[in-house]
């Protein structure tokens, strides 16, 4: 299957990518993690990314688009894929339309995380991750067993910079210009899938896998 994961920050879309990469053994592409990559190793692409990151901005387009347009083409992405944090304009979806038509494959579904703003300020106010494995904990919802270590790799849990207060509202801003046209954007191609992201991550696990496997038998 051929999946995006569109919503705002802090939404769950990063959560439930993990799960459904696992379940459906497809690659999760998250550009927010390749950007962070970049920027740890100080890249040239994270060299670039990383002012705009740190104040809520969206890395530009040019940038973007290339990062992704260099993971699809692999061997791996070629059973399916789901993509999180991408795309995030008008312009990085119409270049991923071209893209996939070039391919002559589709996107199958776009599930749009419908979340309450009060939930997405808490969620991403108390989300760590662990700076070896990328895993994501939240210290009042999914608490690692070991205060601030990783449950799966033992190496210690972070906050991630841009998730202070000051920054959160900036990606809110930027989220509700940018990125949300697209929900009527992919309604038009008759492919978006609407999704309770609140409730429990079981919860929406479970209305995630029944809107997903009713699109797969359609
Ligand atoms: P990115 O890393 O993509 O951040 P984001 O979209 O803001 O999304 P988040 O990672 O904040 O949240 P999420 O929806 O994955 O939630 P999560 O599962 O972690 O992008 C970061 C930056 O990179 C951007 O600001 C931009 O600068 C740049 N960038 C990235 N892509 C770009 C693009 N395409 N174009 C240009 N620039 C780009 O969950 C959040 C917390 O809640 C966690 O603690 C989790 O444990 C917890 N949680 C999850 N689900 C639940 C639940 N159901 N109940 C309770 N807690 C939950």
């Amino acid at each position: 299957m051929r999946i995006i994961f569109l919503g705002p920050p802090g939404g769950g879309k990063g959560t439930q990518a993990d799960f459904i990469a696992e379940r459906y053994e497809i690659p999760k592409l998250s550009t927010g993690d390749l950007l962070r990559e970049g920027v740890a190793k100080e890249t040239s692409l994270g060299k670039e990314a990383k002012g705009y990151m740190e104040k809520g901005q969206l890395v530009p387009d040019s940038v973007v688009i290339g990062l992704v347009e260099a993971k699809l083409v692999s061997p791996d992405c070629q059973k399916g894929f789901i993509l999180d944090g991408f795309p995030r304009t008008v312009t990085q979806a119409d270049q991923l339309d071209n893209f996939m038509r070039s391919t002559g494959k589709k996107v199958d579904i776009v599930v749009f995380f419908s979340i309450p703003k009060d939930e997405i300020v808490k969620r991403i106010s108390g989300r760590r991750s662990c700076q070896e494995c990328k895993a994501v904990y939240h210290l009042d919802y999914v608490p690692p067993k070991q205060h601030g270590i990783c449950d799966l790799c033992g190496h210690s849990l972070v906050q991630r910079n841009d998730d202070e207060p000051k920054t959160i509202e900036s990606r809110l801003f930027v989220y509700q210009e940018q990125t949300a046209p697209l929900i009527e954007y992919y309604k038009s191609q008759n492919i978006l899938g609407e999704l309770d992201g609140s409730g429990s991550v079981s919860a929406v696990q479970d209305r995630l896998l029944d809107l997903l496997t009713h699109q797969k038998s359609e």
